[in-house]
């Protein structure tokens, strides 16, 4: 018998709240509700192990309910829990942007903190048309996502992103000026794919054709995930982020990479870009940075941008833009335990050591009823369900509920079941979401 970790709820205690991205009247019908967390697992408020696959939702990276991160957090709030950092600073919000710096990719070493990844991301766009404006480029203001990419939820990202959902309720207030580069997802081409797929470099080149619509000298910045997370794992094709990056490079276009999901070692670097050996001007992050203790983000920008706003008079603000919570010192706190966390256990470089049985293990589940493709790289593996007819979404949604029932969280979006455990994850438990996953599908009609 397992032990209540917590009250049961009653249907009306469920009510007040909204919850987000969520089927809200599904879920009150039949909630799952997670009560305690440690390790590699969460537990149920009706007591029931489950093992994360997930790392909550791609950011506990060094594994739940760390001690060292409970006793940052409770001594910075003993010490000072909050400080503003508009006109005024307080030290560790400097420690950390320097610790930041340290993993970093190459020259990005200027950093802007926020409390989210949407707010990364809308913080990104500002600076890239900012700077533009600061240089004497002030017409460049049109900024160019990806279909099928996912940045956040503000009114910026939503603009760049491409998930269609995240989208057609809000068309007509959408940014202005903006336009998508053709999604690298190819399925006839690259399906089982173990890593970056070989084919679709070429897909890159399409940026050439945007430029020449709106012209380069009206384009601010071109931004997209490293690999994408939330449309459901998609993989840039070897060679087709260096492209993107010679592209923008000759036509003076800022390049922006989103790492909220893929930063702080996920692929096996401290970030994608290291891995993919492609630096980008700009890269936003979130999620891990905190271990997902403490909301915070963090905007990395070569030193070059932040250099050209340093003009003017001294006491001009150079940029408008800030969050009350940026470098809020108990975010600062938990980030620095996590980045102790990190380089203690060798976390950042953890998942290059685990890709193969990783890969290894997520591709044995080709062949399984209505799997369609396998796709990984670092920690990450996502598998594709045939969808049913007339019904999209629905196949992975039971899979991912009988996953969950037999103790194994993994994330449904669309027909993919992505996986993104936390970077402690041990084989035998790769194993084990890998043998649920497997026998949920072939008990999956
Ligand atoms: C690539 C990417 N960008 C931005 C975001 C938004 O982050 P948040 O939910 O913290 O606003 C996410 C969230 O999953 C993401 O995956």
């Amino acid at each position: 018998m397992n032990a209540q970790l917590s009250p049961a709820l009653s249907n009306d205690e469920l009510d007040a709240f909204w919850m987000p991205f969520t089927a809200n009247r599904q879920f009150k019908a039949k909630p799952r509700l997670l009560a305690r967390a440690q390790g590699m697992h969460y537990w149920t408020d009706d007591g029931r192990e489950v093992l994360d696959g997930v790392a909550g939702l791609w950011c506990v990276n060094a594994g739940h309910a760390r001690r060292e991160i409970t006793e940052a957090v409770t001594k910075q709030l003993g010490t000072m829990e909050f400080a503003p950092t508009f006109q005024m600073g307080h030290p560790i919000a400097f420690e950390l942007a320097n610790r930041l710096t340290q993993i970093a990719p190459p020259g990005m070493d200027r950093v802007f903190f926020t409390n989210s990844g949407s707010e990364s991301v809308d913080t990104a766009l500002k600076i890239a048309i900012a700077y533009h404006r600061a240089r004497g480029a002030g017409q460049r203001t049109r900024l160019i996502g990806r279909e099928k990419g996912y940045h956040g939820v503000g009114f910026g990202g939503m603009s760049v992103g491409g998930m269609v959902n995240n989208r057609k309720t809000f068309g007509a207030s959408m940014l202005p000026g903006v336009d998508h580069l053709q999604h690298t997802l190819d399925i006839e081409h690259n399906a089982f794919t173990r890593g970056l797929p070989q084919w679709g470099a070429h897909l890159a080149n399409e940026l050439e054709r945007l430029i020449a619509l709106h012209d380069a000298s009206t384009i601010a910045a071109v931004i997209v995930e490293p690999i994408s997370g939330s449309a459901g794992v998609i993989l840039p094709p070897a060679g087709y982020l260096k492209r993107l990056r010679e592209i923008c490079d000759r036509h003076e276009i800022l390049l922006i990479f989103d790492e909220v999901i893929t930063g702080f070692g996920r692929v096996g670097k401290a970030f994608a870009s290291q891995a993919f050996d492609v630096t980008p001007d700009l890269m936003t992050t979130a999620k891990g940075l905190t271990n997902g203790s403490i909301p915070m983000g963090a905007v990395f920008a070569q030193r070059k941008i932040y250099d050209a706003f340093m003009q003017g008079p001294e006491n001009s603000i150079e940029l408008f833009h800030g969050y009350t919570y940026s470098a809020h010192p108990v975010a600062c706190a938990a980030a620095l335990a996590t980045l102790d966390i990190y380089a203690k256990e060798g976390l950042l470089t953890r998942a290059a050591a685990l890709a193969g049985e990783w890969e290894a293990a997520v591709h044995s589940l080709r062949g399984l009823p209505h799997v369609i493709d396998v796709r990984n790289y670092g920690l990450i593996g996502a598998v594709e369900l045939e969808p049913r007819a007339g019904k999209p979404g629905a196949r992975a949604f039971d899979v991912f509920l009988k996953c969950f029932e037999r103790g194994v969280m993994v994330r449904q979006t669309g027909d993919v079941i992505a996986m993104s455990p936390p970077l402690i994850i041990e084989p035998k438990q790769i194993a084990r979401i890998v043998e649920t996953l497997g026998s949920v599908i072939r008990d999956t009609a």
